[in-house]
């Protein structure tokens, strides 16, 4: 356990859904589990000008919304107390002067300051620009200055340059802490561990023995109340840009030279920047997108993205498959397929490896694949083939299965992880800016062709299986998504 400097936390945004959801009852867990430093205050940064009491009340419902078994008297007295409130009225002049007066002149904020900008991404570069007018974001007399910039960084990567051209006037790396909340999941932060910490897996962890690699996240849930927002988006910007490229640069990094932010940061950089950029030319090769159309879901009608956006002419996808391929020694010729979709039969986020034909083969058999799952099951799984027993030589598939995770283990939300992460100053679990821009690269110019291109998207029905027409992407007829982490769930 890493010592914390009594800090305070400085909430943006705090009255808003992130904060009620995951940050203000992330917090309270950490409270409750002894991981909070005994000075932590949080100071809610609001447009409305309320009393502390009506704060301190607002917290209570969010908790009571989250814990409906309960909780602990004795940690809410302790955490309701670490709570404050600052009315920032949007139109005030001095509303930052006001801000700076309170939490460096009452003595009860501890000047290592973290700043959580839960807010509108057009406001990232305007808050941090007036933090730093009125002093906020210097860090001296050996006390810290911090800023989370919650996702998406840019929505493209000349905006993601132009807001990083902005906060970093102010603010050196160091001191940039940029969200992608899968870093925070501990089936991610397992990938490194499962990869390096054993020697069976890196011998057979290249192109001499893997024939592809599927990354891939299926919701069930459509867009829901978000429609603008994502009609503004996509599946490609809001999922696969960020938490899916993650996860394939953890899946396919070299090896750190070592455990520091760094070590891990500099890894994952450069295999982000070795991935290939997709020949738009080509695109229908490399990338495919469709939208879900109304269908079943857990036995209930659903209705379909047009209809629920109310705009047929719409061609943002809820659906997103790119081809990748790597252009280093150990990954060359291996094609990495990732997908994203909405709607789909099942909600599953994993890694699926499947490896080349053994030099022996028996009967029909099937090739070996690798299984990790992220959600729901944290696990690995392996299929081998093994011989029926009986009198004749014949093998089937087996699956070889281990939950990650046991009865008793921890269950921490990704957020509560990476809250605890910012308040150590360890931003190894944070995207470095050179990630966020390469990740842009890569999925500018198929945003960019995918948004010209006005004829009506695929359309698959809601509750399905991967649409068959996404066969496009794949490089051999016989490679296509496995649509689940069970046995035989690479079938058709
Ligand atoms: C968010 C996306 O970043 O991640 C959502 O904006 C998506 O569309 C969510 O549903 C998925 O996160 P998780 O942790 O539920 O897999």
């Amino acid at each position: 356990m890493s010592k914390i400097d009594p800090c305070t936390l400085v909430l943006f945004g705090a009255s808003g859904n992130l904060s009620r959801v995951k940050l203000m009852p992330g917090l309270f867990r950490l409270d409750s589990i002894g991981r909070l430093p005994a000075e932590l205050k949080i100071l809610s940064v609001g447009r409305q000008d309320i009393s502390l009491a009506a704060w301190r009340d607002e917290i209570k419902s969010m908790l009571d919304a989250k814990f409906k078994k309960g909780y602990d008297p004795k940690v809410f007295e302790r955490f309701i107390a670490r709570n404050y409130y600052h009315a920032n009225p949007p139109n005030d002049p001095d509303a930052f002067k006001n801000l700076r007066a309170k939490l460096v002149f009452d003595t009860v904020f501890p000047q290592n300051i973290a700043y959580f900008l839960s807010v509108r991404p057009v406001d990232f570069a305007p808050v941090v620009d007036q933090l730093a007018e009125v002093g906020l974001v210097t860090e001296k007399d050996g006390h810290w200055r911090r800023v989370v910039i919650e996702k998406p960084f840019g929505t493209d990567l000349p905006s993601a340059q132009e807001l990083q051209k902005s906060i970093s006037k102010h603010l050196k790396e160091s001191q940039i802490y940029r969200i992608d909340h899968y870093l925070g999941k501990s089936a991610l932060q397992n990938i490194l561990l499962q990869r390096f910490t054993n020697t069976i897996l890196e011998p057979i962890w290249n192109n001499q023995y893997i024939d592809h690699v599927q990354i891939t996240n299926t919701e069930m849930l459509g867009v829901g109340d978000r429609t603008q927002f994502y009609d503004s988006t996509g599946a490609l910007r809001d999922m696969l840009q960020s938490h899916i490229l993650q996860t394939l640069a953890l899946t396919a990094m070299e090896q750190p030279k070592d455990l520091t932010p760094e070590g891990v940061r500099d890894a994952k950089i450069k295999v982000l920047e070795e991935i290939r950029p997709i020949p738009v030319n080509e695109l229908d090769k490399y990338a495919f997108r469709a939208q879900y159309a109304a269908g079943e879901v857990n036995g209930e009608r659903v209705p379909g993205y047009l209809e629920e956006l109310g705009d047929s002419s719409s061609v943002v996808e809820t659906y997103a498959a790119l081809k990748l391929f790597i252009d280093n020694p150990r990954w060359k010729g291996v094609p990495f397929y990732i997908r994203t979709a909405k709607r789909l039969h099942e909600a599953d986020t994993r890694i699926s490896i499947r490896f080349k034909k053994a030099p022996m083969q028996i009967n029909d058999q099937d090739q070996n694949w690798l299984i990790i799952g992220i959600q729901p099951r944290e696990c690995i799984k392996m299929e081998i083939q093994s011989k029926i027993p009986g009198l004749d030589i014949k093998t089937r598939t087996i699956q070889l299965d281990a939950a990650n995770r046991q009865e008793g283990d921890d269950t921490v939300d990704a957020y509560e992880a990476l809250l605890l992460n910012l308040m150590e100053g360890d931003n190894s679990n944070y995207l470095h800016i050179s990630e966020a821009e390469a990740q842009w690269r890569l999925v500018d110019p198929v945003v960019k062709a995918w948004a010209e291109n006005r004829k009506p998207v695929h359309q698959y029905p809601a509750g399905s299986r991967d649409p068959e027409a996404s066969k496009v992407i794949f490089e051999a007829e016989d490679q296509f998504w496995r649509y689940s982490i069970e046995l035989g769930g690479d079938k058709h």
